[in-house]
């Protein structure tokens, strides 16, 4: 593995909703490898923020009866205040109504327009302003917009366009020699598809009597930008405006799978016509459905962060999302399969061996921790673990959080076993085996230290909570290479547990 720096973004989120479920899964998700890379030794720079321009947030600041810049600034500060909120940690929140933002646009517009790659023209084409772009003929499903299910408009006018066309065999070539480009596989060969038919040029523009809510070009103040030039020079703007421009081509983009092509091949032939190397990886992930259809405001079915937060809990909101979702894949979210897996892998699977090993180093030793004396059984138990850092750490490259929480989850099955097949709470009846109940319970609090590091990027609260009650200092835990038995010093003392996740008891419809 190389130790370059990582620079993971999220989409910008569009300022005509509020933040929900589909936003919050890729945040998640960002803060996730944030946490898990920076506790493996690696510098991480995260990124997110808000899509502020276009037809869509105008139309929505007409509706509230505001001024566009005013309706970004509020949305725009409920996704910063709900991220703050969600304990997520993002190291810079772009607008992309910030100046320096409006400012590289304008840059790099004049530099592709200079070479020759922007040119004015007429044009007709079918518009979906869900999607804010030209559809083709085919792309359209029945004659509709395949994910907003509306009927594009005809648009005939004329604007500047972007050469896009120009860098089709140079995407094409570039996909083929670097396999690793677009992950999962599947959203890789849905562009080269997509790459099998000529792609055109890219309408980059809006006549100013149309919409003035954009950035002015640099060559033509009639017009301002199309939305979608606007808004992928962010994951370069940032960077620049903060003298961090060395980790652009480290980038790894996370996005769902609907705003593939534009990242996929309008992002990539931008870059290469503004002469920028492209992005190291783009991450695609599927939808959340529900259960009754689509999220959507009309249907009452929208799932907000800070809500579940209020009744679940973070890490029990974080740990089904990552749980539930193989990355890449569409997952159905149910807030009674939340409940279930509340109930059953973290009340009952780490909760209950979190408290009933505390409880027990309290009752039979008030707490202090005991030799060691490794019996096969406890080897075994530290195989598990082991095990389980193996499994997770390869997962996770692959972001498969599904599986990696599954492997921690096989440790602590073995955990809770090793603790019915021992049976200290036995042994502890006769003064005799009382240093083989020591033991037993040494091994597992250094299997609860070892939980808590695993669990950490998913699970930051929890794993706070149970260094508190191992009495563990802060470094040791981020020690992940601490030899198994060596985390505890002779006379070291664990508290009191209190429970980790009360159950659940009342399941929603
Ligand atoms: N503004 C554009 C992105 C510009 S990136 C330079 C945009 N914004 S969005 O607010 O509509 O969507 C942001 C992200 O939320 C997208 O990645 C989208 O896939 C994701 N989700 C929206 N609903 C979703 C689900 N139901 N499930 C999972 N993610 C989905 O597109």
């Amino acid at each position: 593995m190389s130790a370059e720096p990582l620079y993971f973004t999220t989409p910008l989120f569009y300022v005509n909703a509020e933040p929900h479920l589909g936003h919050t899964y890729v945040t998640l998700v960002a803060d996730v490898l944030a946490r898990f890379w920076r506790a493996r030794g690696r510098s991480v720079f995260t990124l997110t923020g808000t899509d502020e321009h276009g037809d869509k947030i105008a139309q929505a600041a007409a509706l509230a009866g505001v001024t566009p810049q005013a309706h970004a600034d509020r949305v725009s500060g409920l996704f910063r205040s709900t991220w703050k909120q969600s304990g997520f940690h993002i190291d810079h929140f772009i607008r992309t109504t910030d100046g320096y933002h409006r400012a590289y646009v304008r840059k790099i517009l004049a530099e592709i327009h200079a070479r020759g790659d922007i040119y004015f023209g007429s044009y007709t084409g079918l518009y979906c302003y869900g999607c804010e772009r030209f559809y083709h003929e085919r792309e359209l499903v029945n004659g509709v917009c395949p994910d907003h299910k509306t009927k594009p408009t005809e648009i005939a006018e004329e604007n500047y366009f972007f050469r896009m066309g120009k860098y089709q065999d140079q995407l094409v070539r570039t996909l083929e020699a670097r396999p690793e480009l677009i992950y999962p596989e599947g959203y890789r060969r849905e562009v080269l598809a997509l790459l099998r038919e000529p792609i055109g040029d890219l309408c980059i523009s809006r006549p100013k009597s149309r919409l003035s809510w954009g950035i002015d070009l640099p060559f033509d103040d009639r017009y301002v930008t199309y939305v979608w030039f606007d808004a992928l020079l962010n994951y370069a703007s940032a960077l620049e405006h903060l003298g961090k421009m060395e980790l652009w081509p480290r980038a790894h983009h996370l996005i769902g799978k609907d705003i593939l092509k534009p990242h996929a091949i309008f992002w990539p032939t931008m870059l290469m016509a503004a002469g920028l190397p492209l992005y190291r990886r783009l991450c695609v992930h599927g939808h959340w459905q529900m259960q009754q259809g689509k999220m959507s405001k009309s249907l009452g079915n929208v799932v907000r962060p800070l809500d579940m937060k209020g009744r679940y809990g973070m890490d029990a909101f974080r740990y089904y999302l990552l749980r539930e979702m193989a990355f890449g894949q569409d997952a159905e979210f149910s807030e009674a399969a939340l409940v279930t897996r509340l109930n059953a892998d973290l009340a009952n699977g780490l909760g209950n061996l979190a408290s009933r090993v505390l409880a027990m180093q309290q009752r039979y030793f008030e707490g202090a921790l005991q030799p060691l004396a490794p019996e096969p059984a406890d080897l075994a138990l530290r195989a598990a673990f082991a095990d389980a850092r193996r499994e997770l750490d390869a997962h996770v490259e692959q972001l498969a959080f599904h599986r990696g929480l599954e492997a921690v989850w096989r440790a602590l099955d073995h955990a809770n076993r090793y603790v019915t097949e021992t049976a200290p709470f036995k042994l502890a009846k006769d003064p005799a085996t009382t240093p083989r109940v020591g033991a037993i319970l040494h091994e597992l609090c250094e299997a609860l230290r070892v939980t808590a590091q695993l669990t950490a990027p998913f699970l930051p609260e929890t794993a706070a909570r149970l260094a508190t009650f191992l009495a563990i200092a802060p470094e040791r835990l981020a020690d992940l290479d601490l030899p198994w038995g060596t985390a505890f010093a002779a006379g070291h003392r664990t508290l009191a547990p209190e429970a980790l996740f009360p159950r659940v008891e009342s399941v929603p419809e």
